[in-house]
């Protein structure tokens, strides 16, 4: 029965979306350029585009995607592309409250009902073309007409990923003539390395379009769960969030494995205790507030979504189906209107809602994941990585992902040394002469680019020119 009723919901839902094809996906081989958005006043800065690529033409699987030319000089920057994690969670997030074009806001405060876009500057168009993309189908406003697609792993997510970036450069060649770099953040830390790997193994086979690949960069990034189960521990105790006592119990019951713990064991009942202390911290960046008690309904939902994170008994909080803490509210208004929806060249809302993580992804992840020998291979392979941690992150903690760069035993070409913006410590950085560069974003948290632009794009920046 429950079965049933399911399938059915499915079944409709997915007429909807079959509807889309004819209207939407008519002269994709042509980009559609956005000449207005609501909510600005004038034309965008540079040259915008945006629309969907369809990576399987039988089940009509298509990512939706935004490119924002660079605003300084399109013909000689970069490429980047960009991917939030999750898995599950809209790059569209990113580039509403991170680096893109805009800053969004409610008009008159935040219980205006207008939205406004003002120029951001230090958005990541500053510098690069940017690439905004929704992956895997399933996220954000990306979307396939066969329900059984939202199940599905990195290596499907890569492979349209990689299909995506054909099909993209294909219709707008001007994108390949630079540098392309891959970023991305959190569950980014899988899809970055992976799709890099892929780019080079099809170059390699002379099967695959040549892509000028020559890096990529990773903020917070999943890499190895054993060791960001462990740094977080000690990114808990280093930060003041548990006491000596609290610290050692765990130490001492866990034997030094933090990760996929016995729910029923000594292990797993000390570490509940332990983050019981720091409950009501904002996991994501414990110098941000945590939306908890207000009254509107995002608001609760995100405080549910905070107990569903916090209540996992495993040391590691999940990463995918919630944005806990955070609020949303501008995000989740402006996406609903149905004339930004045509602005944007994307689905009706009737058709499909857009949430700031899937709740429909069935997303498979190999586990326990470590992507450091990937990352040794495209190091070898001659590419240059910006490794970056925003260093109030609990859930990547910066204490973790220092000890996989650390660990991998490279030479050091400078060390170890506070980096500025404004003549004020922004954070510190080692390079290391295999083409890694490590930095710590200091203050920010997981999403280190929402809380410090300015350092972000400074960081960025400086990375890019490097290899212009
Ligand atoms: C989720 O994916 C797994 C692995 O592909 C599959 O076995 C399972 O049936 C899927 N669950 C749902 C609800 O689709
Ligand atoms: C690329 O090739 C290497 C070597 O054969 C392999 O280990 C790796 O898994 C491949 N990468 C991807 C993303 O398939």
């Amino acid at each position: 029965m429950c079965l049933l009723l399911a399938f059915f919901v499915i079944l409709s839902s997915v007429a909807g979306i079959s509807n889309i094809k004819n209207y939407y996906n008519v002269g994709q081989k042509q980009p559609k350029e956005i000449t207005q958005l609501p909510g600005l006043d004038g034309k965008p800065i540079s040259k915008q585009f945006s629309g969907y690529v369809t990576v399987d033409k039988r089940h009509d699987r298509s990512l939706f995607y935004w490119v924002v030319h660079s605003e300084r000089d399109v013909n000689n920057d970069p490429v980047v592309l960009w991917l939030t994690g999750g898995p599950g969670c809209s790059s569209m997030d990113a580039f509403i409250y991170e680096h893109g074009p805009f800053k969004f806001s409610f008009k008159g405060g935040d219980d205006g009902a207008d939205i406004v876009l003002e120029e951001n500057p230090y958005s990541w168009s500053k510098v690069a073309t940017m690439i905004y993309v929704d992956s895997p189908a399933g996220t954000g406003l990306s979307y396939s007409r066969k329900p059984q697609d939202y199940s599905t792993d990195n290596e499907r997510t890569v492979e349209d990923l990689y299909s995506f970036l054909v099909e993209l450069f294909t219709m707008m060649p001007e994108l390949s003539y630079q540098g392309f770099y891959i970023a991305g953040e959190s569950y980014g830390g899988v899809y970055v390395p992976l799709l890099a790997s892929k780019i080079l193994n099809m170059s390699r086979s002379q099967r695959g379009m040549p892509i000028n690949l020559r890096g990529y960069m990773t903020g917070n990034g999943v890499t190895d769960d054993v060791i960001e189960s462990a740094g977080q521990l000690e990114f808990a105790y280093g930060m003041g969030l548990i006491d000596p006592l609290t610290f050692h119990r765990v130490q001492e019951d866990c034997k030094g494995n933090y990760w996929d713990v016995d729910s029923d064991s000594a292990c797993a009942l000390s570490l509940k205790k332990a983050y019981d202390i720091f409950y009501w911290v904002n996991p994501y960046d414990t110098l941000l507030d945590c939306y908890l008690s207000a009254q509107k309904d995002e608001d609760k939902m995100t405080h549910s979504a905070h107990k569903d994170v916090v209540n996992t008994l495993s040391w590691k909080a999940q990463l995918g189906h919630t944005v806990p803490c955070a609020n949303r509210r501008v995000a989740l208004k402006w996406l609903s209107l149905p004339e930004v929806r045509q602005a944007i060249h994307a689905v009706p809302v009737q058709e499909l809602s857009w949430q700031p993580c899937s709740d429909i992804l069935n997303y498979t992840i190999n586990t326990p994941v470590s992507m450091i020998n990937t990352h040794k291979e495209l190091l070898h392979a001659g590419l240059s990585a910006l490794v970056y941690s925003g260093d109030h992150d609990f859930i990547i903690p910066f204490t973790a992902t220092r000890t996989w760069v650390y660990g991998m035993g490279l030479h050091e070409l400078s060390p170890y040394s506070a980096w500025k913006v404004d003549d004020q410590v922004a954070g510190f950085t080692v390079s290391f002469t295999s083409g890694l560069t490590f930095a710590t974003i200091k203050g920010a948290g997981h999403m280190a680019p929402q809380t410090n632009p300015k350092e972000t794009l400074h960081l960025i920046s400086r990375f890019l020119d490097e290899f212009r």
